[in-house]
């Protein structure tokens, strides 16, 4: 694996490798096994976004495999002041092993990517967030077992967590159905590519979406950058909320996973949250599990 830019890159097999080697570190961190993987290397983190999980886990996790991290907040970086991101990226790759960005514009990532000689790991677009998913699909196949025969569903804003939710779920061999209003959908290139699966399911009517789901996952109404629409969303999407209701007509062993950070009161019930929660924390532990598991396959 050269780099993460978007989940819709890697293969099934690839996908499975991560996992396993997720698994594996896992086990170790548990067991007090030491794994300097990157001893020596240093990964530059580049945030034009706020964060607490992908900023904390990439942070320690190179620690725990032996190499360093760098924080670079664009409010800092001469990038923030308009120097080309061709520019940062050739500069960057004479210091630096691997780069993580959380940007707006997925083409900022691609072009890091392009012009850069390092591995580039994506930890958040407008577009998509693989490394939240690589979690996702760790944790849900922790607790289920495996991937075949199991439905996705996923409710609200059709973001960046539709969109990777999508290209992993059907990747993995999952049915993957979204629960979105119709002005508000995931990017129709991926919808497309997910029905030719077969095994997609798109409905605004978030009961038939959510209807024998073994997943149901959620996430906020106004993302990263659209605050300014807070209230005119709150008003668009005040049907697609994650409440007692709907999840009776998932399985009765449906587990919830939330990203986070989460909105009690909005997309997801307090009730529904902290009856879930043990799934929902192990699935932000296994942000740090995956993303080393990440970083020791571009890097290693
Ligand atoms: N889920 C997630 O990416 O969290 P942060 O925004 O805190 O990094
Ligand atoms: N859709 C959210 C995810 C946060 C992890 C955002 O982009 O803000």
């Amino acid at each position: 694996m050269k780099h993460l830019l978007k989940l819709k890159d890697l293969t099934k097999n690839e996908i499975n490798e991560v996992l396993n080697l997720a698994d594996q570190l896992k086990f170790e961190r548990k067991n007090g096994i030491a794994h300097p993987l990157l001893a020596g290397k240093t990964l530059g983190m580049i945030f034009q976004k706020s964060s607490t999980r992908t900023r904390v886990s990439f942070e320690t996790g190179m620690y725990q495999l032996g190499g360093s991290a760098l924080f670079l907040s664009n409010r800092d970086l001469q990038i923030g002041r308009g120097e080309p991101v061709m520019d940062t990226a050739r500069v960057l790759s004479r210091y630096l092993d691997g780069i993580m960005i959380r940007t707006f514009a997925q083409q900022e990532v691609e072009d890091l990517a392009r012009y850069g000689s390092i591995p580039v790991i994506n930890g958040l677009t407008d577009y998509c967030h693989p490394c939240q998913v690589l979690a996702d699909l760790m944790t849900i196949r922790e607790l289920k077992g495996g991937f075949e025969g199991l439905k996705l569903t996923f409710i609200g804003d059709g973001n960046n967590m539709a969109n990777s939710l999508i290209a992993g779920g059907i990747t993995m061999g999952m049915t993957v159905a979204v629960g979105c209003p119709e002005s508000h959908q995931p990017d129709p290139d991926l919808m497309k590519w997910a029905a030719e699966s077969g095994r997609f399911i798109c409905c605004p009517d978030i009961y038939e979406a959510a209807r024998d789901a073994d997943v149901v996952y959620t996430d906020v109404w106004a993302s990263m950058g659209q605050e300014q629409e807070a209230k005119e969303r709150a008003a668009v999407f005040a049907g697609y909320c994650v409440d007692d209701r709907l999840m009776q007509v998932a399985k009765k062993d449906a587990m919830v996973q939330h990203c986070l950070p989460a909105h009690r009161g909005e997309e997801i019930t307090a009730e529904v949250f902290e009856s879930h929660a043990d799934e929902i924390f192990e699935e932000a532990e296994n942000r740090l599990h995956a993303q080393k598991a990440v970083m020791v396959k571009c890097m290693g």
